[in-house]
């Protein structure tokens, strides 16, 4: 589909879950930074690897094995070509970006972090871009500092570091969401990257926010470690990406060991597998990484560019008609190109969870919480916020609903 607007109500009907009714009202769907709801194309993929060609895959030469193992690749090479990697030997399934963050912390940082080297995140990471790395610096005496996030990244603060690094101060590493899961705030990545590069630094990019809502080209950006998820963008669950550099992963030990992930084992030695197999140990998730295919597809056939200016769109109309509100707070970057199609804010000294649940009557789904951001909240001084986020079956009738439901809930506060 080339056209600039999307056909929402084309791309409604493929989404059984948006037919449901909850509390007798349409369901409207607006936490898709959670995850996203999944096209029949995905469900039918996964459906009919079970029903038609269930077998183990690397291993067997009997027909429906080599049908799997032949989907199964399949995949990893629509992913390379989705984020228009090198080689699909680049391209490693884990069951998440946060275990794929976990595997480049184990592998690559217990060999090249050391006593006294520094690890550059930023205020506004997740949990999972944090807490890898605590555990790694804490067990290295390495050094963890973050970078000041106040709307937009501080890039003079990470200039100061990566300048001092010169001066034999060891920063070893940088990793930081392209798209915060909390705020929307977008980094500007190519830049940092060049900043990083310019100094001998590697970046590991947390994009399971960022990828599923905008072109990504891992050649072009020249980031050395992206991550990211496919529940978020249309596939199922317990499928996350690991793209790494040929030249880094060649050097990096395997995460998990066992079956799958070897050329030979002998009594008293092995030797591992080539790349990628060398990091995926055990049988891995074949169904679902079969279905994301379904998923790529799906939005390939939609063009990232498009989702990109659809939600550009939903965002602005949103952010227009909730700035209307005097009750509400928002949160985020001011300038709509630096965010995603997420909305943080809290209304007055309601609680994000009473709303939540109280949009939940009007059939609206959004999360409430700290969004496993907590350095972020501490930050901003808040222990949570509501949050909204959109994809591409999202409308601008749904976020009236949203907006008149947020109304509901101003006077039944008495706000
Ligand atoms: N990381 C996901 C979120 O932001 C779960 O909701």
């Amino acid at each position: 589909m080339q056209s600039a607007e999307l056909e929402i109500n084309k791309i409604r009907k493929d989404f059984p879950i948006l037919t449901r009714k909850i509390n007798g009202k349409p369901f409207v769907y607006l936490d898709n930074a959670a995850t996203t709801q999944k096209p029949l194309s995905v469900i039918n993929k996964i459906s009919e690897y079970y029903s038609f060609y269930n077998s183990n895959i690397h291993r067997a030469v009997y027909d429906i094995a080599e049908e799997a193992t032949d989907a199964y690749e399949l995949t990893r090479s629509k992913v390379g070509k989705f984020i228009n990697a090198r080689s699909t030997d680049e391209i490693i399934f884990t069951r998440n970006a946060t275990e794929a963050i976990n595997l480049v912390a184990y592998s690559w940082g217990r060999k090249n972090i050391k006593n006294g080297d520094i690890i550059i995140l930023s205020e506004q990471e997740h949990h999972s871009n944090i807490v890898p790395w605590q555990i790694l610096a804490k067990e290295k005496n390495a050094v963890i500092i973050k970078i000041n996030e106040t709307g937009n990244l501080n890039l003079n603060e990470l200039e100061f570091y990566l300048n001092n690094n010169n001066n034999n101060n060891n920063v070893k590493l940088i990793s930081l969401c392209h798209m915060s899961n909390a705020l929307g705030n977008i980094i500007p990545l190519d830049q940092i990257i060049d900043m990083a590069h310019e100094y001998g630094i590697p970046i590991l990019v947390d994009g399971a926010q960022s990828v599923p809502h905008i072109k990504t080209d891992v050649t072009d950006l020249d980031c050395d470690f992206l991550v990211f998820s496919a529940h978020k963008m249309l596939g199922p669950t317990g499928v996350g990406i690991l793209y790494t550099k040929k030249n880094i992963l060649e050097e990096m030990d395997p995460f998990i060991s066992g079956g799958d992930m070897i050329k030979e084992v002998h009594k008293e030695n092995t030797l591992f597998n080539d790349l990628p197999y060398r990091f995926e140990a055990g049988t891995p998730n074949i169904a679902d990484v079969i279905g994301f295919s379904a998923a790529l597809d799906y939005l390939n056939e939609i063009g990232m560019e498009n989702i990109r200016r659809h939600e550009i769109d939903l965002t602005k109309y949103a952010l227009k008609r909730m700035s209307e509100l005097k009750q509400i707070k928002l949160y985020g970057d001011t300038n709509i190109h630096n965010r995603g199609g997420i909305i943080s804010f809290n209304l007055g000294d309601i609680h994000p969870h009473d709303l939540a649940t109280i949009l939940n009557n009007y059939g609206i789904a959004i999360r409430s919480g700290h969004h496993c951001a907590q350095v972020l909240m501490e930050k901003l001084d808040i222990s949570a916020t509501s949050r909204a986020s959109f994809y591409i079956y999202n409308t601008k009738e749904e976020i009236n609903i949203f907006i008149n439901a947020l109304g509901e809930a101003i006077k039944l506060f008495q706000l």
